[in-house]
């Protein structure tokens, strides 16, 4: 997304200086919503449209509220009762959407480069919201944005990113623009869930990105802890001998947060499985940002909606 670009597809073809400026517009978005009327003119006339084939409570609502703050029309497509039900092709799908004069069409697929697919074929901004195990760079840019308000900087941070890997689109975004933006990347979880690779961008940052099975040593002196959701809907093996063992073994309790760094940050992408992944009293303790991560959701997606549509940096 240089800013020629009109279309958001993943976090891999954001530069840094993108990364920047989208962090710097939503740093000014975050003010809006924390006004009595929490609207702007910005986008007043345009029309987007959310075509979400997978669930989502946190992506879809935050991007309705963030288009509706920019004064925007917004549609929300559930494909469960629209024509798709008929056998409706996705292109089709979106190309009608299109004929109504739509401005920036948001899609969530299970097919990875199911978003990339439609920019090809649209002559409107296509935005993913997440693409099978591919990617969610909306995402990873409020991940980003969360670290730099907590912690001032996101360059030269150690960042874990902790569990199902293999599977995890919001892992390979954040793995993506955390590099690019500095930071150390650990990620830990069972060598089955590991990515052996994760694109030839990550081995092109030699020392920077490191692989590791034993959690309590991934923690061990970390900035930021950033634990994914064991998604079952996307594993088609046996990647673990129980959930027992496997939350056992990389569950983030509240002992292992006690051996980690003071003043650590929790994260998560939600939606969170309470006592496999994460321990209750860590998703809702002290250092935890995960509802932080939320709000800030708004403003990154009010900054890329402003900036797809060919608003100024701020
Ligand atoms: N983090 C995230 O993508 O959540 P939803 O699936 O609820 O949108």
């Amino acid at each position: 997304m240089t800013s020629k670009q009109k279309h958001l597809l993943s976090m891999q073809e954001l530069s840094v200086e993108r990364i920047t400026e989208i962090l710097t517009t939503a740093e000014s978005f975050k003010e809006v919503s924390g006004r009595e009327i929490k609207k702007v003119p910005a986008l007043r006339g345009k029309t987007v449209v959310n075509l979400f084939y997978e669930p989502s409570t946190r992506t879809r609502t935050s991007f309705e509220l963030a288009a509706k703050r920019l004064s925007a029309d917004v549609v929300n497509i559930a494909p469960g009762s629209s024509s798709a039900t008929k056998g409706e092709s996705l292109i089709d799908t979106a190309r009608n959407i299109e004929a109504m004069k739509t401005d920036i069409l948001v899609v969530r697929h299970s097919m990875a480069g199911a978003p990339a697919l439609l920019a090809r074929r649209l002559s409107c901004s296509v935005i993913n919201a997440g693409d099978g195990s591919h990617e969610h760079p909306t995402q990873a840019l409020l991940d980003l944005y969360t670290i730099k308000e907590k912690k001032g900087r996101i360059d030269g941070l150690t960042v874990v990113i902790a569990g199902d890997l293999l599977h995890s689109r919001v892992a390979r975004s954040n793995l993506y623009g955390l590099v690019a933006m500095g930071a150390k990347v650990r990620l830990a979880g069972p060598g089955t869930m590991l990515p052996p690779l994760m694109g030839t961008w990550i081995d092109a940052a030699p020392g920077q990105v490191e692989r590791f099975t034993d959690l309590d040593k991934a923690i061990d002196g970390a900035d930021v802890i950033m634990m994914l959701r064991l998604q079952t809907e996307r594993q088609s093996g046996s990647f673990f001998p129980s959930v027992k063992e496997y939350a056992r073994l990389y569950g983030l309790n509240g002992e292992r947060v006690a051996k980690a760094n003071p003043d650590v940050l929790i994260m998560h992408p939600g939606p969170i499985n309470r006592g496999v992944e994460i321990a209750p009293e860590v998703a809702d303790g002290l250092s935890s940002v995960i509802l932080e991560q939320v709000t800030n959701g708004v403003a990154i997606r009010m900054a890329v909606l402003y900036l797809l549509s060919g608003g100024a940096s701020t």
